[in-house]
């Protein structure tokens, strides 16, 4: 199970999910699910999906992150990600990346999601 923890402004407390990860489910799709998030084009286009994601494991070493060219895309174009990012080839998860929640599939792991 996926614990994924989210918070907002927009939102009264935080929600704690437990969430199995399903081959393919997008964070958006389970944000849509709670109507924490409506969906909008889902196709890593509008850049409205994005969300901050934090990893919650104790053995948070930074990991490589590999985004697709549409989503880092998106992220350029609403300002989520700056030119240096954007030539990176990866980026690493700590401190806190922007991702869009369209493309960010659920893993077996616990997260933080701030939007
Ligand atoms: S829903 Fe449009 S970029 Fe994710």
């Amino acid at each position: 199970m996926a614990n994924i923890t989210f918070l907002s402004p927009s939102l009264r407390d935080k929600v704690v999910l437990n969430v199995a990860p399903e081959e393919g489910r997008t964070l958006l799709s389970v944000m849509s699910e709670h109507h924490l998030r409506e969906a909008c084009c889902g196709k890593a286009q509008c850049g409205s999906c994005a969300v901050k994601i934090v990893p919650q494991r104790s053995d948070a070493a930074s990991r490589p992150v590999v985004l697709s060219a549409k989503e880092k895309h998106a992220l350029l174009k609403s300002r989520k990600l700056s030119w240096p990012e954007f030539d990176a080839k990866s980026l690493n998860d700590a401190p806190a990346l922007w991702r869009l929640a369209c493309q960010y599939v659920i893993r077996d792991e616990p997260i933080l999601v701030a939007f």
